[in-house]
């Protein structure tokens, strides 16, 4: 038997259009989210007659359409108008104020960038941006590595709404003054779906990706309980492609629940914004967690100490609540009690 026979017999894939479970995907209809659209809209509504625009801090956790609202209002701006630019920049991929200011040039219509520096490519963006008006949507922008940019984009631009999306609120706080001050951003908080909301959403990606009638009625619906519990509609796509694939590997025709419950395992070793990604002290405070999942606040950050962790009290303090916002672990009060208020850290679960 060859490896790929299967394939060569042309054994049909079960998802009709993958592209629809990617994470990227930009559905036709974000539902949920009309409020949240609208008032973004709202904050862009001043550039049509060369006012200025609005600037948000768009925060909430991972996997609940920030990103999807933010695309989607964008994409109707280009449909509507040619007279106000629209750039999306995700400072996780363009993490310096030189790669930014390539994108913002490319995305403005200015390609000859090659061998320019970064306060020629500022020139060039601003020229071109102030003979009309702009929106900005800097994405992730707590992993950028400077704000320069940001500070151009406030200082040069005349006529501009800055959106910044982050999960972390608190990220505000650290932001150097003189942006700050220039920024004064409004805040808004995108909420996690509730699970009647969950449902609605997962099903409509699950009849644009797969064919009528491919999922056993019960399995979707341990995914769909599974995605509500996590609150995140990224792990909802994970399985469902990864429950699909299971299915697809045994050539069974139907997904049903023994393929999700193996999809579920999977996502046990998913996190959504791959852990790998922070920095050694998180990753020290993430293990500690992991290993003492449950103690106090007081007791966890001894045990951080004794691995070697440096950072003051405070500062593990800010780190747990970022690691909470990014939700890698989960933190619970409880109030009162014989010892007065405690704060009690818990590693995620993610079992059924
Ligand atoms: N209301 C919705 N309707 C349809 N799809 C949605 C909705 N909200 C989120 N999604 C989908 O869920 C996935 C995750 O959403 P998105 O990328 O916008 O998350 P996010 O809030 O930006 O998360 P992160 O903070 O991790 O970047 C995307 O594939 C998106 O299309
Ligand atoms: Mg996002």
């Amino acid at each position: 038997m060859g490896l790929f026979d299967d394939v060569l017999k042309g054994n049909e894939s079960l998802i009709k259009n993958e592209d629809a479970l990617d994470y990227e995907f930009l559905p036709k209809l974000l539902p949920y989210r009309e409020q949240e659209q609208r008032y973004l809209a709202a904050c862009i509504k001043p550039l049509f007659q060369k006012r200025s625009g609005r600037n948000l801090l768009i925060h909430g956790p991972p996997g609940i359409g920030k990103t999807a609202a933010a695309r989607f209002v964008l994409r109707d701006l280009e449909e509507e108008t040619d007279d106000i630019h629209a750039v999306y920049v995700n400072c996780w991929q363009k993490n310096t104020t030189y790669k930014v200011l390539l994108e913002v040039c490319d995305q403005v219509g200015y390609k000859f960038t090659q061998n320019k520096k970064t306060t020629e490519l500022m020139d060039v963006a601003q020229r071109i941006i102030n003979k009309s008006a702009a929106v900005f949507v800097f994405d992730e922008i707590d992993k950028a590595e400077d704000f320069d940019f940001l500070y151009f984009v406030l200082e040069e631009v005349y006529h501009k709404a800055v959106f910044l999306l982050t999960n972390y609120r608190s990220w505000l706080v650290e932001l150097d003054e003189r942006i700050k001050s220039r920024l004064t951003p409004e805040l808004v908080e995108f909420k996690q779906y509730n699970a009647a909301e969950t449902k609605g959403i997962m099903e409509e990606r699950r009849d644009y990706a797969f064919p009528d009638g491919v999922w056993d009625e019960k399995a979707f619906a341990s995914v769909v309980q599974k995605t509500a519990q996590l609150k995140d509609i990224r792990s909802g796509l994970f399985l469902m492609r990864e429950a699909a694939l299971q299915a697809e590997e045994r050539s069974e025709k139907r997904i049903g629940e023994s393929h999700v419950i193996v999809a579920v395992k999977k996502l046990d070793d998913f996190t959504v914004k791959n852990s790998a990604e922070l920095a050694a002290d998180e990753q020290l405070i993430l293990q500690a967690v992991k290993e003492h999942s449950g103690s106090k606040i007081g007791d966890l950050f001894k045990h951080y100490q004794k691995q070697g962790g440096a950072a003051s009290y405070k500062t593990f303090q800010r780190k747990i609540k970022k690691l909470e916002e990014g939700k890698f672990i989960d933190v619970e009060k409880t109030m009162g009690g014989a010892e007065g208020n405690t704060t009690i850290v818990n590693r995620k679960l993610t079992d059924f």
